[in-house]
């Protein structure tokens, strides 16, 4: 089987500089959907056809198994798949997807496949609204006898609900012959796909049809209010699928995942969260408001408080995150970590029971189990030029305010006092302190307002 993918059309409507095909939906490109889709299916060969932007979509796209075709200039969709003839592998079944119809769905293609083991197969959709979408025209027996464009169209063939999506199957021992004899004598002066319709029935090849499940399976993206639409499409079916295997979701109209979420069982998630790459939920997580995940693992019974943001970093089992917590890239907490308000971790692992409760910023840290890190604590982990790793030692305690600047050790067992700048390592079970000796000084005058 081979699979033609048309991506040539330039999307103008889209008003971007973006291919269309690159513009993502559920974080995905649109064109990596339908690939993802046709990969499924096992052919033998995937021809991308192409015109425009050639050179960004392979730098966004570019893969082993992908036939790279050109299709210049544009002159219809007939014309695009006969720019791939060459490179199709003899036999089996040509099917023929979009660049710009991300959901169609495996299954509905498998059927369409099945159907046009012998025969051309056209994936049909009836739609209320069908105007400009070409016609599917049946005889008195129910037969197909051939596709009309909306532009070619009579009244009464406008007045067909049942619409051609543009995906078809056929048999690829024919393609070479039918696309040969296309002509351009129609109102858009194109080369069309769809009069191979007519062909096949004046060869004798069985057309037959297969349903897509929904509208939407077929719905292309020709701007970006159809982005925004299919997008909610995507969307709700994510949420539906997760509410399925046992997922609690506060709104399902309130997630967003542009990627993979995997979720354990009894995982609660609050609204207007964002789940980007791939994300893991083990059991009983708890998700609050407003949170953004990005390529996250969360252990089982951890608790994000609303708008934390976690980045690349590891939580790990009954964690408790948040409010506003920001986990950056490579930050990873072992069991029973606390990571409060407007705290901010970096590139830190935190082993067991630790906590960093109140505003704080630790970078390149390694930081034992069971210790301590008061508010307003601050790795100094740059020069401005070249980054520097502090070890904090188990059981040590950070008092407040504490700078530390890197490379430095807290030992084992250390406290370190309030207010300290700690430039050499603390030695363990050992009070350090670095700031000045309080003093009060008695008759001090208060600054006066100067009369002017
Ligand atoms: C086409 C079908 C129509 C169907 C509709 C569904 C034909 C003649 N008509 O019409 O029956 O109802 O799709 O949306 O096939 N493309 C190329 N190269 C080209 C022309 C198009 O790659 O030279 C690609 C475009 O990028 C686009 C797709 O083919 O993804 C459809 O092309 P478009 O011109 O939009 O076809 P429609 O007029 O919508
Ligand atoms: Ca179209």
């Amino acid at each position: 089987m081979n699979i033609v993918i048309l991506a040539a059309g330039q999307g103008k409507r889209m008003h971007s500089n973006l291919p269309k095909v690159l513009h993502p939906l559920a974080g995905k490109a649109l064109v990596s959907h339908v690939i993802d889709t046709a990969r499924g299916l096992a052919p033998q060969t995937i021809c991308l056809v192409y015109g425009h932007a050639g050179e960004a979509l392979r730098a966004s796209i570019d893969a082993p198994d992908l036939v790279w075709v050109l299709q210049e200039p544009q002159l219809g969709t007939g014309h695009a798949v006969m720019q791939a003839l060459p490179h199709l592998a003899a036999g089996g079944s040509t099917l023929v997807l979009y660049g710009d119809v991300p959901l169609v769905q495996a299954e509905t293609l498998q059927r369409l496949l099945h159907a046009a083991r012998d025969a051309l197969a056209i994936l049909t959709v009836n739609l209320p609204e069908p105007s400009g979408y070409g016609r599917i025209v049946r005889d008195a027996a129910g037969d197909v006898r051939r596709i009309v464009e909306q532009k070619d169209a009579s009244v009464e063939e406008r007045a067909i609900h049942e619409v051609n999506t543009g995906i078809v199957a056929l048999p690829t021992e024919n393609l070479a012959d039918w696309l040969g004899r296309l002509s351009n004598d129609n109102a858009q002066r194109e080369y069309y796909l769809t009069d191979i319709v007519g062909m096949a029935v004046a060869a004798g090849v069985p057309v037959r049809t297969a349903q897509a499940q929904a509208p939407w399976e077929v719905l292309g993206v020709n701007s970006k209010v159809q982005l925004a639409e299919l997008e909610r499409v995507a969307q709700r079916r994510t949420a539906e699928r997760l509410l399925e295997q046992g997922v609690r979701l506060a709104d399902p109209a309130r997630i967003d995942v542009r990627g993979e979420l995997v979720c354990g069982r009894d995982v609660f998630i609050d609204i207007n969260c964002v789940f980007e790459g791939r994300v893991v939920l083990e059991e009983a997580v708890e998700i609050g408001p407003s949170c953004v995940l990005r390529n996250a693992h969360i252990g089982a019974g951890s608790r994000l408080a609303a708008f934390s943001h976690i980045d690349s970093a590891v939580v790990g089992p009954d964690g408790v995150i948040g409010p506003f917590a920001r986990l950056r890239p490579g930050t990873e907490l072992a069991a029973g970590v606390h990571v409060g308000n407007f705290v901010e971790l970096k590139n830190s692992r935190f082993a067991a029971q630790s906590k960093a409760n109140h505003l704080a910023y630790v970078g390149d840290a390694v930081v034992g189990s069971r210790v301590n890190i008061g508010a307003g604590t601050i790795t100094c982990n740059y020069d401005g030029a070249n980054k520097f790793q502090t070890v904090i030692e188990d059981d040590a305690f950070i008092g407040s305010d504490t700078q530390l600047v890197a490379p430095v050790t807290v030992g084992r067992g250390a406290t370190l006092g309030a207010g300290t700048t700690l430039t050499r390592d603390a030695p363990p079970d050992t009070l350090t302190i670095s700031r000045a000796r309080q003093v009060s000084i008695s008759g001090w005058k208060k600054p006066q307002k100067v009369k002017k």
